[in-house]
């Protein structure tokens, strides 16, 4: 492949963004916002709150107006797990909230905890009823909170927190916040709202609650999940890509292993150039974790990567211990991968071989791409709809670069 690909906004910067309109009664417009499933599902739960919400391009606007019915049903939770972030706004500016209790998910447990410690901490009443969450506050008042878990910071619960925390009364300190960019993001919209925010991008956040916070204009970083699968397939087929809008600085990790395998990255100010070895690729090992930190939202496509490395290659995955779904059927596409516990060990073959092949989960999906691109002969992709969760047009993105892909069916 050759070209440029465009880098949409971040999905999981977009969702808490939207989420936090709910803070205020004005108008809020976000920008950049992707064109995903995902994105669809939480402008439909925010209209069923009773706000108007509606997208122009890559505008969202939410007007101004009330919540009428603080309530997110099981139907639309159910099918997206952040939808859980629009507990804490609604707690915080309408003191009640009844919110579906997201289900099961196939990369493994996920529980909410942290995010019912939090707001507990902050004087917030919940109880877990016929399968919902429902929550009462007063006045919710600021209290010094550590969010640490059994795997290390959480990346919504410190987004909840942090938006129940704005319009608390006095001071909040989170400890053990979650650092990834997409957390400091919606720090940047809060502020933007009139929130007083201190200590953005790093695990100590201290907020100072204010009594409203205004409409804004705001517009979401890119997407640096996105980014990173483009990087991959750069360097797994040998192409030289052109990742217009990437932010080089949001991918440390991703960048240190993809050179160690052979890859040429080369930082622009507008974007991101990848270019593969011209020849095989090293293997190499990686561990997720917690930002900056090696993402575990990009592990299933290094993994793909790693299947077509000379030598063995070994992953380990500390976030989701259980988000390996995907090596069964990259073994189905002639790769050799074995698992142990929670590490896998990859022993890089000479090519795989296309296969009808079923996606899992969102990130997993784009890994069976990444193999098909390289894999000899037709890869079939089923249950595409995981894709659209969290890849605007990636058919569309790779064929304008010279892939072999298309859609067949939704
Ligand atoms: C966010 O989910 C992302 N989603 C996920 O992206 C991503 O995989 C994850 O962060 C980790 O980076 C959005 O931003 C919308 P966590 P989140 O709470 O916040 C445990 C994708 O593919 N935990 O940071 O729900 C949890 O089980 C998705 O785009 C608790 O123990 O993840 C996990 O082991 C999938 N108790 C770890 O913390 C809690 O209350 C980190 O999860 C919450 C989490």
């Amino acid at each position: 492949m050759s070209g440029t690909v465009p880098i949409s906004g971040a999905k999981n910067a977009c969702l808490p963004v939207l989420a936090a309109c709910l803070l205020t009664e004005e108008k809020c417009s976000v920008s950049n916002a992707p064109d995903l499933k995902d994105v669809a599902t939480m402008m439909e739960i925010i209209s069923g709150f009773g706000r108007k919400v509606t997208r122009k391009g890559g505008r969202i606007e939410i007007a101004s107006g009330a919540v009428k019915n603080p309530t997110a049903e099981y139907k639309l939770v159910s099918t997206m797990r952040a939808s859980i972030c629009v507990l804490g706004p609604l707690i915080a500016k309408y003191g009640k909230a009844k919110v579906s209790f997201p289900g099961g998910c196939v990369i493994g447990p996920r529980p909410i905890d942290l995010h019912l410690k939090g707001l507990r901490a902050l004087g917030a009443d919940i109880r877990i009823e016929e399968g919902y969450i429902i929550a009462r506050a007063k006045k919710l008042k600021g209290a010094r909170i550590y969010l640490g878990g059994h795997f290390g910071s959480s990346v919504l619960a410190t987004a909840n927190i942090l938006m129940a925390a704005v319009l608390a009364e006095g001071e909040t300190i989170i400890e053990d916040a979650a650092c990834e960019p997409e957390v400091a993001d919606l720090q940047n919209f809060l502020i933007a709202m009139g929130a007083e925010i201190e200590g953005k991008g790093t695990p100590t956040i201290k907020v100072r609650g204010v009594k409203r916070l205004k409409g804004a204009d705001y517009s979401v970083i890119p997407d640096r999940i996105e980014t990173g699968t483009y990087m991959i397939a750069a360097v797994m087929t040998g192409s030289n890509l052109f990742l217009k809008g990437a932010r080089s600085g949001h991918n440390i990790a991703l960048i240190d292993k993809l050179e160690d395998c052979g890859g040429v990255i080369d930082e622009k100010e507008d974007g991101i150039e990848v270019s593969g070895p011209g020849r095989r690729m090293r293997a190499t090992d990686i561990t997720t974790l917690t930002y900056p930190g090696f993402p575990t939202d990009l592990q299933a496509q290094m993994m793909s990567l790693m299947t077509v490395c000379d030598g063995i290659s070994v992953i380990t995955e500390k976030i989701y211990p259980e988000r390996f779904i995907h090596i069964s059927e990259l073994n189905r596409m002639g790769a050799e991968i074995i698992l142990e516990g929670s590490t896998a060990i990859i022993k890089g073959v000479k090519k795989l071989s296309g296969a009808p092949v079923m996606a899992s989960d969102l990130r997993a999906s784009a890994a069976l791409v990444l193999a098909g691109l390289v894999a000899d002969g037709r890869t079939e992709i089923s249950r595409i709809y995981h894709l659209d969760r969290g890849y605007e047009r990636i058919e569309e993105k790779l064929s304008a670069v010279g892939a072999g892909i298309k859609r067949i069916k939704e």
